[in-house]
């Protein structure tokens, strides 16, 4: 398997809906296995196929150690409402405060087409709600009001002075690694 190019902010595609799959062969079991690796690989906590340029309703989401591969996946139940940081692979360098449902849950199928229910609260709520959203095309910037919310948390490139990044984070009251780690959905 591979890992692909992730789609960034402004290619067109990653605005495409997700078509349903109704086919549950090798070819969507290539796709879930790249999406993983590429995941893996930047390292993230979610990808979503449009994110590789395939409009399908298919995504991973891997908080802690447990992988999901959700094809199909809708919301059928949420609760609450929690405001935290977020960013996206597609957004690499920056993370912003968006409010999302702060309990969710989400039927979907597996690779085999066998349907299933997962819960979840805090990071993998969150994952799995930015991750639903990209196969309906959206991107979690368009919850801002202005790109003014958008925070730099750096994009790890060998040229750039990490501590003055880190600096700015810790003076808006910011955790960096945290904000590290929520900048890869
Ligand atoms: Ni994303």
């Amino acid at each position: 398997m591979s890992v692909l190019p992730i789609l960034t902010l402004g290619d067109p595609r990653l605005r495409l809906r997700g078509e349903p799959v109704e086919t549950f062969n090798k070819l969507l079991h290539h796709l879930i296995d790249d999406l993983t690796d590429t995941m893996r690989h930047a390292p993230g906590v979610g990808l979503a196929a449009p994110q590789l340029g395939e409009a399908l309703n298919v995504c991973v989401v891997e908080v802690g150690d447990r992988l999901l591969e959700l094809v199909n996946p809708r919301i059928v139940r949420a609760e609450g409402d929690d405001r935290d940081l977020e960013g996206c692979l597609s957004i690499p360098g920056f993370v912003a405060y968006v409010t999302r449902r702060e309990h969710v849950w989400v039927v979907a199928q597996n690779r085999l087409g066998r349907k299933y229910k997962v819960a979840g609260t805090g990071l993998l709520g969150r994952a799995l709600q930015h991750e639903l959203d990209h196969l309906q095309g959206k991107l979690y910037i368009d919850y801002l009001a202005s790109p003014d919310e958008l925070i730099p948390v750096g994009r790890g490139g060998d040229d750039e002075d990490e501590s003055d990044v880190d600096a700015e984070l810790e003076r808006r009251g910011i955790d960096p690694e945290k904000a590290k780690a929520v900048s890869r959905a």
